[in-house]
């Protein structure tokens, strides 16, 4: 362990760690070893305890898992539901709003990613105006100034991604929420590509509602993404989208009809994914036990080191230089670059691909300097020996 880096010390929880170069971060981050400890309490309870385990722990843990991730996003506990994705959370939110009166502006922009974007186009079926922002004059960003100037008293949602998927490039959220409190629009924050790796404090900018999930930056494998809805906004809003797990007193199966709950688990639907939570609250945990302003500053050190090696190796850089101005991950635009990054995963290199980006590449606070170093020494190597060729005919798969 470096004493330089007091944040490796956490790198023996992520076995992944030991025989792999894990620098995919930004898409699936490392399993911590005590997620398969949690996961197996889960089937014992199961194959113990049968229908009891909802009782014994199975229904709380929704909350549980849901106030974990409101730490790190930071806002209330009790404003925070658990759902399957951020398609579905998108649509919970949605569900609260109807597009057919003279305030139905959407404004999204250009580069969201397509759960958001498809989301909002969708509604355009239902009455809805879209405005699409287009990206920032660099290509890469949203200029909040222009979301700003685009949303107005007839803009009903205004949707941004606060880190950028494809270039990284981090949102500046304040000149949007200021904007859209003046003129009565609500704010929907995508914060997959934030929440884990930067300190959130979105209670304190004003953001309406924010999406994401765990299985990035948080650790905590697929099937635990969220919806926060801001305190003051909980009681006005009455999702059309509903379920039972919604109602204040959901075991009375009552056939009167809805009777929403008054905090965030209004927004929930129905049964939880009871084995998703479990895996994956061990990661949120050691996150949280890291401390989010301490992973941040050690992201910003390894992704200004690879992007100067990336440089002097003579790679495309196709994110913010300035470290502020960036979330998690860099994308580097390199020729055939789906077939270098299969060429890399052969060597226990993993990041990955994305059509407009190039190789993403997202080192956590359990990587090295080493590893970062290595990665862009093997990109350069092999582009120059050409070792992508044999990988030029593989299919696209996921992963
Ligand atoms: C910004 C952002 N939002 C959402 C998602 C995933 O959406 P969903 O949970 O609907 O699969 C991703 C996936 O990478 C993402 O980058």
């Amino acid at each position: 362990m470096s004493h330089a880096d007091p944040l490796l010390v956490f790198r023996d929880r992520f076995p992944i760690t030991a025989r792999t170069n894990y620098l995919i971060n930004n898409s699936l981050g490392a399993m911590p070893a005590a997620a398969r400890a949690s996961v197996a309490q889960f089937l014992d309870a199961w194959e113990t305890r049968g229908v009891r385990a909802w009782g014994d722990g199975w229904w709380a843990l929704q909350e549980q898992v849901a106030d974990r991730i409101a730490l790190a996003l930071g806002v209330p506990a009790g404003t925070v539901s658990m759902h399957q994705n951020v398609a579905v959370a998108q649509e919970m939110i949605l569900s609260c709003f109807r597009c057919d009166g003279r305030r139905n502006k959407l404004v999204y922009a250009d580069r969201n990613f397509p759960s958001d974007q498809y989301i909002y186009e969708a509604r355009a079926a239902h009455g809805a105006r879209l405005v699409r922002v287009p990206p920032a004059a660099d290509g890469i960003s949203t200029d909040a100034e222009q979301v700003a100037a685009m949303i107005d008293d007839e803009t009903l949602l205004v949707a941004i991604d606060h880190v950028m998927f494809r270039s990284s490039a981090l949102v500046d959220v304040e000149p949007i929420v200021q904007k859209a409190r003046q003129v009565g629009a609500f704010v929907v924050l995508d914060t997959f590509h934030s929440v884990g790796v930067l300190p959130l404090e979105l209670h304190r900018l004003g953001v309406h509602a924010a999406v994401g999930g765990a299985l990035k930056w948080l650790c905590g494998g697929p099937g635990n993404c969220f919806l926060y809805v801001h305190p003051d906004e909980v009681r006005r809003l009455q999702p059309a989208f509903t379920g039972w797990a919604a109602h204040k007193q959901p075991f009375a199966f009552s056939p009167a009809g809805q009777d929403y709950r008054d905090d965030g688990g209004r927004f929930a639907t129905g049964t939880p994914n009871v084995p998703a939570l479990h895996s994956g609250k061990a990661g949120i945990e050691v996150v949280l036990e890291a401390g989010l302003p301490a992973i941040r500053q050690k992201s910003q050190r390894l992704t200004t080191l690879l992007i100067e090696a990336a440089q002097r190796a003579g790679l495309s850089v196709r994110s913010p230089l300035d470290a502020r101005r960036r979330g998690g991950h860099v994308a580097l635009d390199v020729p055939h670059g789906y077939a270098v990054c299969q060429a890399l995963s052969a060597r226990e290199i993993v990041v990955d691909f994305r059509p407009d980006a190039g190789l993403r590449v997202a080192p956590h606070f359990y990587n090295s300097e080493d590893e970062v170093l290595g990665c862009v020494g093997a990109i350069r190597e092999i582009l120059d020996r050409r070792a992508y060729e044999p990988f030029l005919q593989q299919q696209k798969k996921p992963g």
